[in-house]
């Protein structure tokens, strides 16, 4: 499973980038806000630093708006991924844009019924909420896995992307059930370094080393 960071803050991008296991970054216009510098710009910086396909979301909510806006996020840098809600109008700027060869995600997705409009207008992307879900007492671990199903059935191209992951549990789940990327805060990236077992036994070796050398002086 591919792994993205879920953020638009250069600091967190970076610090990620050196551990070298980044493939992709997801942003969306909540996490542009938060860092306060244009869409345009900020997107810009992060290709400088992620090698990898970067998703830049569309503000518009009309199907032509959102065609126009698409098409100038896509010219930022070739590996913009241009973002569009799941609604009439963004089914719609997806199939366009898809013809012309730009890369859509299409976002905010909540059903399976949903997934598999995306699917048909091309996207090259699709991306199922399991947070948002898991917080209104739905389980949305089984979208992941009805929409990888679905599109397994007739062999979709359109990537399962899980979004709103919350835990190193909801990565892990989310690869188990066969989401092809999963996209994660960077907090929720850093603690899946963490085992109190890999600390101890660290801790350990690094005692049983220095003492034999120690000893043998
Ligand atoms: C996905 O692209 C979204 O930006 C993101 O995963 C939403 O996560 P949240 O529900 O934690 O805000």
């Amino acid at each position: 499973m591919k792994i993205f960071l879920d953020t638009a803050n250069l600091d967190e991008l970076k610090k990620a980038a050196a551990w070298g296991v980044v493939d992709g970054v997801t942003t969306n216009p909540s996490l542009i806000a938060k860092e306060g510098i244009k869409i345009e710009e900020q997107i810009a910086r992060i290709c400088d630093i992620i090698d990898g396909d970067i998703s830049a979301e569309v503000i518009s909510t009309t199907a032509k708006e959102m065609v126009e806006e698409g098409r100038k996020l896509a010219k930022i840098h070739k590996n913009v991924v241009v973002k569009v809600p799941l609604i009439r109008d963004g089914i719609q700027a997806c199939s366009e844009l898809s013809k012309e060869g730009i890369r859509l995600n299409v976002t905010l997705c909540f059903s399976p019924a949903q997934a598999l409009l995306a699917a048909k207008a091309g996207a090259y992307i699709v991306s199922p909420f399991v947070g948002r879900l898991d917080d209104i007492a739905q389980l949305g671990m089984e979208l992941i896995e009805s929409i990888t199903t679905i599109y397994g059935n007739y062999g979709y191209t359109t990537q399962v992307l899980a979004a709103s992951l919350r835990s190193p549990l909801h990565v892990a789940q989310a690869a188990e059930v066969g989401a092809d990327i999963g996209t994660l805060p960077f907090k929720v990236l850093d603690q899946m370094f963490n085992h109190p077992l890999t600390d101890k036994g660290l801790e350990i070796f690094l005692k049983d080393y220095a003492k034999a050398f120690e000893t043998s002086k």
